[in-house]
């Protein structure tokens, strides 16, 4: 899969070189590009931001240097491209978080990894001026997406977590795709609690069916765990006929 990010703190980015993104660059099935929207600002103190139209408070982005900086992305199709991927191939995904977006789930999570191409469009102040949206969806796929209903200082935090739950249902990136199915949100629940080793420590104790070598019972009891779990911390997750005890499965 193909990253390319647009942010005006592209350090921020330093740490997609460690841990399993950064070997999952080094082994090509993340090709990640950052670029300084600074770089497409062209006067002498490379403004990237003015004042709202209408008034109001705050900076507002300006759309020239991310048109800019889009354009450098967005490229048009060779012919030769054109040729071997047929007029009907996927453009690329544009993504600018912002909490007035969609908000990112698991689900999404999945549909992305499957892309080839997104573009992050990291905002900062009180916005990007409408027009780069307006202008970009012109030529690629756009999205708003919100990682949630606080508000950040910027994108980049948001697209870090976006680009780390992404990039790690991309195939081959996590050693052991078995871990993945295991895990919250995978099947609409909570995780169960896990232990290892050792059996007892500081007092507390492992949960006796753990170690009793029944598979059967293991399963059926981390299942009750998570729905207990889902139940009690987000029952907005259930429908609403499984969310009282007695009527669930
Ligand atoms: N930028 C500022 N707040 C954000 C949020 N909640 N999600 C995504 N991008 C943001």
């Amino acid at each position: 899969m193909r990253i390319d990010i647009v942010t005006i703190f592209p350090e921020f980015f330093d740490v997609l070189d460690i841990s399993l993104l950064g070997k999952a660059r080094q082994s090509g099935l993340i090709d990640l590009g950052v670029r300084n929207l600074r770089d497409h600002a062209h006067d002498r103190h490379r403004t990237v931001d003015d004042t709202p139209y209408g008034g109001g408070a705050g900076m507002v982005m300006k759309p020239e240097p991310w048109g800019e900086a889009l354009d450098g992305i967005l490229r048009p199709r060779t012919d030769a491209e054109y040729a071997t991927d047929g007029a009907d191939a996927p453009t690329p995904l544009v993504i600018f978080p912002s909490p007035a977006g969609e908000v990112f789930t698991q689900a999404m999570a999945r549909e992305l990894a499957t892309e080839e191409h997104l573009v992050f469009g990291c905002g900062r102040y009180e916005g990007i001026d409408q027009r780069v949206f307006d202008d970009t969806a012109t030529r690629a796929r756009v999205r708003l997406v919100s990682l949630g209903d606080y508000v950040l200082n910027g994108g980049e935090v948001a697209v870090m977590a976006m680009i780390e739950a992404i990039g790690r249902l991309i195939p081959g990136v996590v050693g052991n795709p078995e871990s993945l199915v295991q895990e919250s949100h995978e099947n609409g629940l909570l995780e169960y609690p896990s232990y290892t080793k050792p059996a007892e420590w500081r007092g507390h104790e492992v949960p006796p069916v753990l170690l009793s070598g029944n598979h059967g019972a293991i399963a059926a009891w981390r299942h009750e765990q998570q729905l207990e779990r889902t139940r009690r911390v987000r029952p907005d997750l259930l429908p609403p006929e499984s969310t009282h005890a007695e009527s669930a499965p």
